[in-house]
C-alpha cells in the first residue's frame, strides 16, 4: 500500500468477524479495563488501557507503518515521548550529542532535567556539519539526538551521514520528525534507529490533541520502551488517540496543501523591503537547499523571517496580522504566528539564542491551508505597519 492509502487505512480494518461490528472509523474504546471470560486469558489481548487500548493500538499501528518502522508507541505529548527514550535507553553518566538548535522545550528537558537532575553529559553542536558531530563523539556516547529540520531555524543534518558516523558503535540516533512528517522524511530508511514526533503538531494536524510518539524498527528496543511505556504510564488517552487516528487520514494532501502555501509565502516575503531574510528549505537561497531536496521528499509549511526592525518591528508585525493567530504550537490546519524570542524560546537563555543565530527580529510562520491569497493579504497590511 502506498503512503495515502495506509495513512487511511492501516490500524482502523472494519472487524467483519463474527460478533465484529464492521465499524469503518475506530470506536473510543473508553473502558478502563476489560472483562475476561477465563481467568487467565485477556479477552482479545487486553487487560487494562494504560497497558493496553485498542483506539491507542491502531494509532500505534499506523504510526509505525506511516514511519515505515515496525513498532509504534503513542504517549501523553511530545516531551512524554522524549522522556520515555531517555528514561528507558540511557543512564546518569552517558553522553549525548544534540543539534544545537532544537525546540526549545527539548533542549530545556535535556538540560535542566537529564543534565543538571539526573546525570547525562550533553554536547550540543551545529550539526549542520557532520563533523562537528564526529568531533563531539566520545567512548562513552550512547545517544545521538538530531531534530532536521531545526526549529525555529530551519536548519537541516544529514541523517545518513551521521548514522554512518556511530554505525560501528554502542550508540543510538534518534531524529525529531516533528516538522518534516513520514509525508515528507523517514528517518529510519536513512539508518536513524528512532523517530521520535510532537503528534500534537502535523500528525494530528487540527491543534486539538496533544500527543507523541515513538516509532523504531528493532524488536529488542520496542520491547524495552513497551516495557517503559506500560511501567511509567505517560499514555495517550483513547480520545486523543482517535483524534490523531482521524487527522492522519488527511496528512499527505495536508503536507502538500502547507507546503504549496508556505512556498509561495517565503518567495514573497523574500522580496519584501521590510525582510532581511526568510528561511525556507524550499528556496534556492537555503543554504541546505540540495541536501533538503536529497533527504526529504518535501519542503513542508514552516518559514522563518527576520525583520529589519528586529524586536520592535516583530511585536508591530505579531500585533496587526488578523488571520494569523499569535500562537505557540505549529502544523494544524489554520496559520500561526509567532516570536521564537518572545515565546517558544524564551526558556533558551539570550547567550544560547545568540550564538545559534535566533535573532530577537525572528519571526516564525507555520502556514496552515487557507487561501493563500488571504494569508499573503493579512501578511501585507501587518508588514506595512512595522514601518510605522
Ligand atoms: C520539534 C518539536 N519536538 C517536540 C515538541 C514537544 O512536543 P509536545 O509539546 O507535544 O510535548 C515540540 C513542541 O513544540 C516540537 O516543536
Amino acid at each position: 500500500m502506498r503512503f495515502d492509502t495506509r495513512a487511511v487505512h492501516v490500524g482502523e480494518e472494519p472487524n467483519l468477524a463474527p460478533g465484529g461490528t464492521g465499524d469503518v472509523v475506530m470506536p473510543i474504546h473508553l473502558s478502563s479495563t476489560f472483562a475476561r471470560a477465563e481467568i487467565d486469558v485477556p479477552t482479545a489481548g487486553y487487560e487494562y488501557s494504560r497497558s493496553g487500548n485498542p483506539t491507542r493500538d491502531g494509532l500505534e499501528r499506523r504510526l509505525a507503518a506511516l514511519e515505515d518502522g515496525q513498532h509504534g508507541l503513542a504517549f501523553a505529548s511530545g516531551l512524554a515521548a522524549e522522556t520515555a527514550v531517555v528514561l528507558t535507553l540511557l543512564r546518569p553518566g552517558d553522553h549525548v550529542v544534540l543539534f544545537d538548535d532544537l525546540y526549545g522545550g527539548s533542549r530545556r528537558l535535556f538540560t535542566k532535567v537529564f543534565g543538571e537532575q539526573w546525570g547525562l553529559s550533553l554536547t550540543f553542536v551545529d550539526a549542520t556539519d557532520t563533523a562537528r558531530v564526529a568531533e563531539a563523539l566520545r567512548p562513552e556516547t550512547r545517544m545521538i539526538w538530531m531534530e532536521t529540520p531545526t526549529n525555529p531555524l530551519l536548519k537541516l543534518c544529514d541523517i545518513e551521514a551521521i548514522c554512518e558516523l556511530v554505525q560501528d558503535r554502542e550508540c543510538l540516533v534518534a531524529v525529531d520528525n516533528t516538522f518534516m512528517t513520514p509525508a515528507f522524511q523517514r528517518p529510519l530508511a536513512l539508518g536513524a534507529d528512532l523517530v521520535v514526533h510532537s503528534t500534537t503538531k502535523y500528525l494530528n494536524g487540527h491543534s486539538d490533541s496533544v500527543g507523541g510518539a515513538v516509532i523504531v524498527n528493532s524488536d529488542a528496543l520496542h520491547e524495552r520502551l513497551r516495557f517503559h511505556q506500560n511501567a511509567a504510564g505517560a499514555v495517550l488517552s483513547p480520545f486523543d488517540s482517535f483524534l490523531v487516528l482521524r487527522g492522519l487520514k488527511t496528512l499527505g494532501v495536508r503536507m502538500r496543501a502547507h507546503q504549496e502555501a508556505a512556498l509561495r509565502i517565503a518567495g514573497w516575503l523574500s522580496d519584501r523591503a521590510e525582510v532581511a531574510r526568510v528561511i525556507y528549505p524550499g528556496l534556492d537561497s537555503h543554504p541546505q537547499h540540495d541536501l533538503a531536496a536529497r533527504q526529504m521528499s518535501g519542503f513542508g509549511g514552516m518559514v522563518s523571517f527576520e525583520l529589519i526592525g528586529g524586536l520592535t518591528a516583530a511585536r508591530r508585525l505579531l500585533e496587526n496580522v488578523r488571520i494569523f493567530a499569535l500562537a505557540e504550537s505549529l502544523g494544524g490546519v489554520e496559520s500561526l504566528i509567532e516570536s521564537p524570542a518572545l515565546m517558544t524560546h524564551a526558556s533558551v537563555p539570550p547567550e544560547a539564542r545568540r550564538e545559534i543565530g535566533l535573532t530577537d527580529g525572528l519571526v516564525r510562520l507555520s502556514v496552515g491551508i487557507e487561501s493563500v491569497e488571504d494569508l499573503l493579504e493579512d501578511l501585507d497590511r501587518a508588514l506595512k505597519r512595522t514601518q510605522a
